[in-house]
């Protein structure tokens, strides 16, 4: 039988960010915490050194461009949880500024992973959800500097109170379709891949959180977005100001969130600070 224990999930935590929120998990959640990684070797890795500060993270397999992986944990939590209580989309990519691949393969690689595959997470975990959850899904400053940067009527149905989840898939399709033909700047985007996809993760968590709200048969669950601040890690090549522990605190307070609180719901949230979309 499933136990009723309290269970975070971080995705892709084997190194950076994601790694220094399941450190901060161990010391204050209270329930069991699960260190995913693509690579199991390298998840293992982390959790033994983990153990070495005398901490106690749980080990699961998760890929998050991997259906079956995906389900594999799914199935995991059910049987062995009967729900989840905390889910950190962590897990992200960035092509280094120098890259030479090419900007449409760029964009379908970020988007695949930062948008679609996280989607994929929540679509797939929401179910397990119980009341009281907290979901952080780890977006990006980027987000507000490409969003500047955007036309106007872009930004109007970014910043629309009422966007709908087929809308924002729509907008994540015509990026795609823009940065494809090369037609990325005449059409009102910006030339950034990677901003653009912590875009559609801000605006996610804005409409999953507003579903959650209108769902009285699991009351409380909050979804936000955040950005951890600019952090030492592989995908910063190291330039980052703030080290793991220190980007992991707003991804943590949101985590941690107490019950029933009033604000913030939906929100995107830096240094515990709510941010709205500047012109
Ligand atoms: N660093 C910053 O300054 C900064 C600023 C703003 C936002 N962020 C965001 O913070 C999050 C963490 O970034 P980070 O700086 O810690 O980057 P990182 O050191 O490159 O770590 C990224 C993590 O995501 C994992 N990952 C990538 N694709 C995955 C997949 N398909 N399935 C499962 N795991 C996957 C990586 O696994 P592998 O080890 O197997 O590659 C790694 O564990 C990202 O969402 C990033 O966009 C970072």
């Amino acid at each position: 039988m499933a136990s009723t224990r309290r269970v975070a999930v971080v995705t892709g935590s084997n190194k950076g960010i994601g790694f220094g929120i399941v450190r901060g998990l161990c010391k204050t959640f209270n329930g069991d915490v699960y260190l995913t990684a693509r690579n199991e070797g390298l998840g293992r890795k982390a959790v033994e050194d983990l153990k070495k500060e005398g901490l106690n993270p749980l080990f699961h397999q998760l890929d998050i461009s991997d259906s079956t992986s995906i389900q594999n944990l799914k199935a995991f939590l059910q049987k062995q949880y009967g729900g989840l209580d905390v889910l950190v989309n962590n897990a992200g990519i960035a092509y280094k500024g120098n890259s030479t691949a090419p900007f449409a393969e760029q964009a379908e690689v970020t988007l695949k992973v930062n948008f679609w595959d996280t989607l994929a997470v929540c679509e797939a975990f929401y179910p397990l959800l119980r009341p009281h959850a907290r979901v952080v899904n780890v977006s990006s400053l980027t987000s507000t500097m490409a969003f500047s940067r955007c036309s106007d009527s872009l930004k109007a149905k970014i910043k629309n109170p009422n966007i709908a989840m087929t809308q924002l898939k729509d907008l994540m399709r015509e990026f795609e379709a823009v940065a494809k033909s090369d037609t990325v700047e005449e059409n009102g985007w910006p030339k950034w891949a990677y901003a653009v996809s912590k875009i559609g993760v801000r605006v996610m968590s804005y409409i999953q959180a507003k579903a959650f709200a209108h769902d009285s048969s699991r009351p409380d669950i909050i979804v936000n977005s955040c950005c951890p601040g600019y952090v030492s890690t592989d995908m910063s090549s190291h330039k980052g100001t703030k080290t793991i522990d220190e980007g992991a605190v707003t991804p943590l307070y949101l985590a941690l969130l107490p019950p029933n609180v009033e604000s913030p719901k939906g929100e995107f949230v830096s240094e515990k600070v709510v941010e709205h979309w500047q012109n």
